[in-house]
């Protein structure tokens, strides 16, 4: 398996078996069962201290992503603040002992409900997406809730290279106040001239999985004149950083994108503090996702599909978007990858295909263990109970001890809000 797709700590055993935060994979699937989430700690950490730095200390993890609590704690005591885009976000994160202060509350269509618990909670900054939401906040302020600093998306409407299902910077998007049409003008001035908030600055995020740097300095120079123009002191400049899935697939570190951000406001004259909200970059890499084999199907002529006890619902990209992912054997993590299988779940629904023509060792057998890497963002976030599948554990991994964050889901947990 490339060392790129593994997370930071992963090395080899002696008999050629993975180890990631000093833990034996094998051995975490004998404890933890499988499906189960590994988590790499140390990556964790460094992904968040990298981006502090490179972001001068002005940088939030975008939970939506991957979000439990001991995830939030963890970005947290690294020195992030916590984007979050729904209430449900915002408790989790609140739950982990975050202050509202270090909480930026995002979402195109945030609740009555949600933004009176934010501004009254005291949240850092509410990034304000339409006119109706404007409306919100004033009424809320009017009756007595405190005003809240505010940033105003703007969607610079410009062609970004990813997959439609997450392109945000688009012409044609919900998100954020379009600049081409005077909407995000409109916005600034009606934010700027209220007494309900205080306008600190602009945001934007143009879509995720972006491995283009241009893409990124097209968005900052669409809205350099509007960010000069109001001379703010804050300019976030969203997440979006793709990362390498694939063997072959590169992409630039959160390091070098930061750079190529400062350089494109420095050459516009945007002298607001930039800051980001990174999600992917920080998390992908750092999970791999074990699973146990319990069924190889060989269709002559046709394929072998090779089941595993989870499936698209602790992984529904490749179903939602054919994105792809290698698999291999922890056991022997290193072994030449000959045989092509098609790994699929156990979901009553043809789609259901984890990674399609993967490259596994010959003896790959059932009851193994077999694991997909670069599934630390978008999985366990993004999960479901489909088919009443339980959702997997997750577990963190450091200096050779397993910390059990999330447990299993139980049967108990499905029946907990089904009243009869
Ligand atoms: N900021 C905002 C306002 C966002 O909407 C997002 C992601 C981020 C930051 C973080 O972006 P990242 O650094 O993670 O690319 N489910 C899709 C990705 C959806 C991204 C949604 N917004 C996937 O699995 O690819």
């Amino acid at each position: 398996m490339p060392r790129q797709l593994l997370p930071d700590t992963a090395e080899t055993d002696g008999d050629g078996s993975l180890l990631i935060g000093g833990c034996r994979v094998v051995d975490l699937a004998e404890e933890f069962g499988t499906p189960l989430l590994v988590y790499d700690e140390a990556h964790l950490r460094a992904r968040c201290q990298e981006a502090i730095a490179a972001f001068d200390g002005k940088v939030a993890y975008a939970s939506k992503a991957f979000l439990c609590r001991a995830m939030a704690k963890l970005a947290y005591e690294e020195g992030m603040s916590i984007d979050v885009a729904t209430g449900g976000e915002y408790g989790i994160a609140r739950a982990a002992g975050v202050p509202a202060a270090s909480l930026v509350f995002h979402g195109n269509n945030k609740s009555g409900v949600e933004l009176n618990m934010a501004l009254r909670d005291g949240v850092g900054r509410v990034v304000v997406d339409s006119f109706d939401e404007l409306d919100r906040i004033e009424a809320l302020v009017a009756d007595g809730a405190p005003a809240p600093r505010v940033l105003i998306r703007v969607n610079p409407g410009i062609e970004v290279h990813t997959l439609d299902e997450v392109a945000t910077g688009v012409p044609d998007s919900k998100f954020g106040f379009p600049l081409a049409a005077g909407d995000a003008e409109r916005a600034l001035a009606r934010a700027g001239g209220s007494g309900a908030m205080e306008l600190v600055g602009t945001h934007i995020h143009i879509g995720s999985q972006v491995f283009s740097a241009a893409n990124f300095a097209d968005a900052l120079a669409t809205l350099g004149p509007t960010v000069r123009g109001w001379g703010l002191d804050e300019f976030v400049v969203g997440g979006g950083l793709g990362v390498p899935y694939v063997t072959g697939e590169e992409a630039p570190t959160i390091t070098q994108w930061a750079a190529g951000i400062r350089r494109a406001c420095d050459e516009l004259g945007i002298t607001a503090a930039v800051s980001a909200e990174p999600g992917r970059s920080i998390a992908a890499a750092a999970g791999i996702t074990v699973y146990r084999v319990g069924t190889i199907k060989e269709i002559e002529g046709v394929r072998t599909y090779v089941a595993v006890d989870g499936g698209m619902s602790d992984n529904p990209r490749p179903v939602l978007y054919g994105s792809g992912y290698e698999t291999f054997l922890p056991r022997s993590v290193a072994a030449e990858r000959p045989r092509t299988i098609t790994l699929v779940g156990k979901h009553c629904e043809s789609g259901d295909k984890l990674v399609v023509d993967g490259a596994v060792p010959d003896d790959l057998m059932v009851g193994d263990v077999i694991a997909t890497p670069v599934t630390g963002a978008y999985g366990q976030s993004m999960g479901s109970n489909y088919n009443k599948v339980l959702r997997p554990p997750v577990v963190f991994v450091a200096d050779g001890d397993a910390r059990l964050v999330v447990r299993r889901e139980t049967l108990e947990d499905l029946l907990a809000t089904d009243l009869g």
